[in-house]
């Protein structure tokens, strides 16, 4: 049925081949993990929620400014994306202490942190995505000193354009992870904003209950999950019936 070839399969999201040079098709599957996949569930309608939602934010990023990796959306679950070298780091930023920032340093889960944080991770599985350093970044040649800058400079302005996208839906960012590809012109190349933007990858509070509206409703059993991710989509007036 699918003849077109695939160039990477991850947890939650399968890559395809493109119509031309330079593209990539990016799937959203309704496979929900955790804990380095050692929770799997599949739940139903994720990946369309998904879809469009990233296609949502990245779309808005595009409009002022920040470079992203997409293109178009093509379908319920899939979208057009430009190819990139992707940079073996995972960027977090934190603006609220939750997960497993407020495990390592004892904070009380909600506690406003007194800026935003940075935090880098190491994308690799066998690992576990340890938590690194800048110093480990340009001692093992992950990303150079002037992409580190570019890389933390775009995931400032990413947070900053996203509290204020949110919380004008009466959404809290709490914190989020992005990735960072290398997109190439000859032999030079910029940084711009690749994977997704979604409740899989975001800490999302209603502003005023607190309620989570994010993936921690699957890693803490809560239930309510397509519940909450179409309540975010609600609110950022995407509509989702009837497609
Ligand atoms: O687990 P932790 O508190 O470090 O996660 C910080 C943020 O990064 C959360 O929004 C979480 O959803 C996201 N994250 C992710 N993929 C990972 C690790 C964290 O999307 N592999």
């Amino acid at each position: 049925m699918n003849r077109r070839r695939r160039i990477y399969e991850g947890k939650a999201k399968v890559l395809y081949e493109g119509p031309e040079p330079g593209t990539l098709i990016q799937h959203f599957k309704d496979d929900a993990t955790a804990f380095n996949a050692k929770k799997h569930a599949v739940i139903d309608g994720k990946g369309v929620l998904n879809n469009r939602i990233s296609e949502f934010i990245f779309q808005a990023l595009n409009e002022i400014g920040v470079p992203t990796h997409f293109i178009k959306r093509l379908n319920m679950r899939e979208q057009l994306i430009r190819s990139v070298e992707i940079i073996p780091l995972e960027v977090v930023v934190r603006n609220v202490a939750a997960g497993s920032i407020a495990t390592r340093l004892g904070l009380e889960e909600g506690t406003p942190l007194p800026r935003s944080i940075i935090e880098f991770y190491y994308k690799n599985d066998e690992l576990n995505d340890p938590m690194v350093s800048e110093e480990h970044i340009s001692a093992f040649g992950w990303a150079s000193p002037q992409e580190l800058d570019e890389m933390m400079m775009l995931a400032m302005r990413i947070n900053d354009f996203l509290t204020g996208m949110f919380l004008a839906a009466g959404i809290k960012l709490v914190d989020f992870k992005i990735e960072m590809g290398r997109l190439w012109d000859n032999d030079m190349s910029r940084v711009i904003l690749a994977d997704e933007i979604s409740p899989d990858s975001c800490r999302l509070w209603d502003a005023k209950s607190k309620d989570k509206l994010d993936k921690d409703r699957f890693r803490r059993d809560m239930g309510g999950l397509i519940e909450a991710y179409t309540e975010v989509a609600r609110r950022l007036g995407i509509v989702t019936e009837n497609e």
